[in-house]
């Protein structure tokens, strides 16, 4: 059985391209395994709670000496890495808001970045620990960055590479949504090179 984690974190809603390609590359990677279990993280419908100062007391505290409160906010956190953890396949839907993913999605990233869990130092430099796992990125964004004068403006697809390989996920492929600003013919005209792309992928082998 496939173990596929669909995070969502476009806040437009049914309007949302990526969430869109995301959900049909899902059904193309499951087509041949009706029983895959697929979780789905919407972190649009239910964000995630900023690190702030209580949280990074409450994981900075043995868990023996943390108040129940700590222990709830950690437990939150601990069962973000769970899900990560339990993916084999990892299909992630970013909107570009600003020139990078979402507050959501970083949010999501600030609760997996846990030194000695997701990674760690060692002699010869950072060490991701999750391993064995392939992430999609489905990227929408206004205007072009693969390539053109605003490649160096893409603070998003950089950064979801980097975090991701941080953690030991260096098997990403990028599905672009890209122009979608530059009027509805173009926009529609990305939308359906991306469902093509999607549709045309292998389904995943249950294992
Ligand atoms: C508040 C806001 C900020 C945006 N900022 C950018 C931006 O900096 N660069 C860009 O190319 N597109 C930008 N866009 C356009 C979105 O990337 C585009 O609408 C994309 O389709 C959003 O992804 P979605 O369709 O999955 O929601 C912005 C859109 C919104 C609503």
């Amino acid at each position: 059985m496939c173990k596929i984690l669909l995070v969502l974190s476009s806040p437009r809603g049914e309007a949302s391209h990526s969430t869109r390609v995301a959900r049909e590359l899902v059904g193309s990677l499951t087509a041949n395994d009706p029983g895959a279990d697929v979780m789905v993280r919407d972190l649009a419908a239910e964000p995630l709670p900023h690190l702030d100062g209580g949280l990074l007391a409450a994981l900075g505290t043995e868990a023996a000496a943390r108040t129940p409160q700590q222990a709830e906010a950690v437990a939150q956190s601990d069962g973000l890495v769970a899900e990560l953890f339990a993916a084999d396949t990892i299909v992630i839907a970013s909107a570009m808001i600003n020139f990078a993913p979402t507050s959501t999605l970083k949010t999501w990233f600030d609760h997996l970045l846990r030194a000695g869990v997701t990674f760690r130092y060692d002699e010869s430099g950072p060490r991701g620990l999750v391993k064995g796992k392939k992430a999609y990125l489905v990227v929408a964004q206004g205007g072009v960055y693969s390539q053109g004068p605003a490649k160096p403006f893409d603070f998003q697809v950089p950064y979801l590479r980097h975090v991701l390989g941080f953690m030991g996920i260096t098997d990403v492929e990028v599905i672009a949504i890209e122009g979608i600003a530059f009027g509805p013919e173009m926009a529609e005209k990305a939308v359906q090179a991306a469902l093509e792309r999607v549709s045309s992928m292998p389904a995943l082998v249950a294992a």
